[in-house]
C-alpha cells in the first residue's frame, strides 16, 4: 500500500491554481503550468483525444503493451510475484492488458493505481474489477507530482511501477529528472519501473496529433480559459483565442498556445488582475515532449535505475522502456 500525501482540499487547491495562475500570466511570455487542464471537461477531453485518429500515441502504446505484456512482465518478475502501482492511471484503460498477462502469470494480481482524479480512478477500479476479476484494485488518491511514498511490497514480492501514456514528456527536463530520481528512491532492489514514452517521428504527424481536423485539441486548449473564468471569476472569451501547435526542433518538443486573435482587455477579478494582450499575443499552455532514442534508458540510468529492453512498435513511433531498481 502507498502512503497517500493528502490530496489538497478544495481551498488549498485553488489557492495553488490562484499562485500558478497569477505568476505564469504576470510573466513574458505568458505561460500557464499543463496541469491546469485537467478539470472535470478536460480530463473527458482528453479521453477523446486519445481516440483521434490523429493522435496516435494512445494505440501505438497499446499495442505494444498487448504485443509485449508477457515478455514485459517475465523481465520485471524475474520468477517472482509482482503488484503493480501505476502513477497518474486515470481510467487505466492501457494497464488492463498488464494486468491479463499478470494474472495468466501469477493468478491473481495486486494493482494500486494512484491518480488525483478520485472519479476516474472509481470507474478504472470497477472496470478492472468486472472484466479481470481476479485482480484486486486498492485506489490511492494522491498528487504523485508533489512527491508520494509507497509502502514496501509484502516478502516475496516485487513490485512493478507505471508511468506510462507518455506523461513524462509534460514535465520540463529538470522536473522529469528529479521526478525519476524520486521514483528510483521508492523502490527496493530488483523492483522494476515501466516508462512511456513517445519519440521524435515526422514533424507533420507530430503536428496533426496536437492539431487534429475535428478541433478537439482546440477545445482542450481553450477549456482552459473556460476553466479561469469559472473559477477564477474571469472574462476571457475563448473565441477571441486560436490554438496554436507546434514543433520546436531544438527542445524536441510539442508546444501548445493560445493565441490573441485582438488587442483585447481581459480581467480575473478573483486575482485584482487586469491583462492587456496584443493582437498575436500568446499564452504558452503546454509542452509535450519527444525522445530521441536511447534518450529515455540514459534518462533513467541518470535516475540510478539499471535500464532494461525498451520495447517499439514497427514505425518507433513510441517506446516502452523498463528498467531494474538495482
Ligand atoms: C497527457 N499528455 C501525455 C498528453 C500529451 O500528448 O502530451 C496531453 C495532450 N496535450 C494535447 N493533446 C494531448
Amino acid at each position: 500500500m502507498a502512503l497517500a500525501i493528502p490530496v489538497p482540499t478544495e481551498s488549498l487547491a485553488g489557492e495553488k491554481m490562484a499562485l500558478a495562475v497569477r505568476k505564469g500570466l504576470s510573466s513574458l511570455p505568458m505561460r500557464l503550468p499543463p496541469w491546469l487542464f485537467y478539470d472535470q471537461t478536460g480530463s473527458q477531453v482528453f479521453e477523446e483525444i486519445t481516440e483521434l485518429p490523429e493522435y496516435y500515441l494512445t494505440r501505438t502504446e497499446q499495442s505494444i503493451l498487448a504485443r509485449y505484456a508477457a515478455e514485459i512482465l517475465a523481465h520485471a518478475s524475474s520468477g517472482e510475484r509482482l503488484r503493480i502501482a501505476e502513477l497518474g492511471a486515470g481510467s487505466a484503460a492501457k494497464t488492463r492488458l498488464l494486468l491479463a498477462a499478470a494474472v495468466e502469470q501469477q493468478g491473481s494480481v495486486l494493482y494500486e493505481p494512484i491518480d488525483i482524479s478520485m472519479s476516474a480512478l472509481l470507474v478504472a477500479q470497477t472496470r478492472i474489477e468486472r472484466e479481470i476479476p481476479q485482480a484486486r484494485v486498492h485506489p490511492l488518491v494522491m498528487d504523485y507530482t508533489n512527491g508520494f511514498a509507497l509502502h514496501p511490497a509484502a516478502p516475496g514480492e516485487r513490485r512493478l511501477l507505471l508511468l506510462i501514456g507518455s506523461s513524462i514528456g509534460n514535465f520540463e527536463p529538470a522536473e522529469s529528472a528529479r521526478l525519476l530520481r524520486h521514483l528510483r528512491a521508492q523502490l527496493e532492489p530488483g523492483d522494476s519501473f515501466l516508462l512511456g514514452v513517445d519519440l521524435v517521428k515526422d514533424e507533420r504527424v507530430l503536428l496533426r496529433a496536437y492539431d487534429d481536423a475535428a478541433g478537439v485539441t482546440a477545445a482542450f486548449n481553450k477549456n482552459l480559459l473556460i476553466r479561469l473564468n469559472r473559477e477564477l471569476d474571469a472574462d476571457f472569451d475563448p473565441e477571441a483565442f486560436a490554438h496554436r501547435a507546434l514543433w520546436n526542433p531544438v527542445h524536441a518538443r510539442i508546444e501548445m498556445h493560445l493565441e490573441s486573435l485582438a488587442a483585447q482587455c481581459v480581467r480575473i477579478a478573483a486575482l485584482d488582475l487586469s491583462l492587456d494582450f496584443r493582437c498575436g499575443q500568446t499564452i504558452h499552455t503546454e509542452n509535450s515532449y519527444k525522445y530521441r532514442r536511447g534518450q529515455a534508458e540514459e534518462l533513467l540510468a541518470r535516475a540510478g535505475f539499471s535500464p532494461g529492453p525498451c520495447w517499439t512498435d514497427p514505425r518507433g513511433w513510441f517506446a516502452v522502456c523498463l528498467a531494474i531498481a538495482s
